[in-house]
């Protein structure tokens, strides 16, 4: 299928039944999820801190993703794979398009990039280009130094005003989806009542978005050292790692007695 035969098979499941999207930032993740028949796969800017030790996205390079994107491109066959942008690279709509294309040329089928009415040039641009984007609105982490942390969206009326506007500013600009991260669970809902586009929720509550997108080591207990609130881990790799390592470490002791 190509790039855009995924995403009108994506557009055509909105409000039909849930849209899924995991990260990915390897060939191996990447290949389980495809094979286990997930809608998108997102090589996020949050291999930064998933990947790459950084405490936050905001230092995470073009040069990250395009690593990073080439082994997940390698790996799907089926799933529609996204590649965030990261900070700095979409500041204008000539930055962003250059980008982007850089982004498509590791073989993905579309970028993200966080931002609502304040990047509705670049998102266009980007579109006119050729490119489909995902947009994300919310709570945007690359705003965590800006806004001095993360904090939920959509607790005052003025701020629900400005997602409504936000989320019509990303479907005028030609995103075919679009992230709502961290709103409140009433405002995701309004959101995706009034969006012409499907809406990927995260921690913004279950079943208030037409689909859901989770960080894979929250989903499966790869992170232990910090874990969000809103999550439910499905599994705890990190702690059977710790007893296989620990396991085969007495083995070789006993061994060698
Ligand atoms: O980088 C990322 O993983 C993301 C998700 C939180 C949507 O942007």
């Amino acid at each position: 299928m190509t790039s855009n035969e995924k995403i009108a098979a994506i557009q055509a499941k909105m409000g039909k039944e849930p849209i899924s999207q995991l990260t990915a930032y390897d060939y191996p993740t990447a290949r389980m999820l495809d094979e286990a028949g997930i809608d998108m796969i997102l090589v996020g800017d949050s291999l930064g801190m998933m990947m790459l030790g950084f405490p936050d996205t905001t230092h995470v390079t073009l040069a990250h993703m395009l690593h990073h994107g080439e082994c997940v491109a390698r790996a799907a066959k089926n799933a529609l794979v996204i590649l965030d942008m990261p900070i700095h690279t979409f500041d204008t709509p000539e930055q962003a398009v250059e980008n982007a294309r850089k982004l498509m040329a590791t073989g993905v089928d579309a970028v993200k990039l966080e931002g609502g009415v304040s990047k509705e040039a670049e998102i266009r641009a980007i579109v006119q280009a050729g490119i489909p984007v995902q947009a994300h609105i919310g709570l945007l982490p690359q705003k965590v130094k800006e806004e001095g942390g993360y904090r939920m969206k959509g607790k005052t009326d003025a701020e629900v005003e400005a997602l409504m506007a936000d989320l019509q500013a990303v479907a005028r600009a030609g995103a075919f989806s679009v992230v709502i991260e961290c709103t409140r669970h009433s405002v995701a809902a309004a959101l995706t009542a009034a969006s012409p586009i499907p809406t990927i929720g995260i921690g913004s509550g279950h079943g208030t978005c037409h689909g859901e997108v989770s960080v894979f080591h929250d989903l499966v207990g790869g992170f232990p050292w910090f874990i969000p609130g809103f999550v439910q881990p499905k599994a705890n790799i990190s702690a059977d790692i710790t007893r296989a390592v620990t396991e085969w470490k007495n083995e070789l002791l006993h061994a060698s007695r």
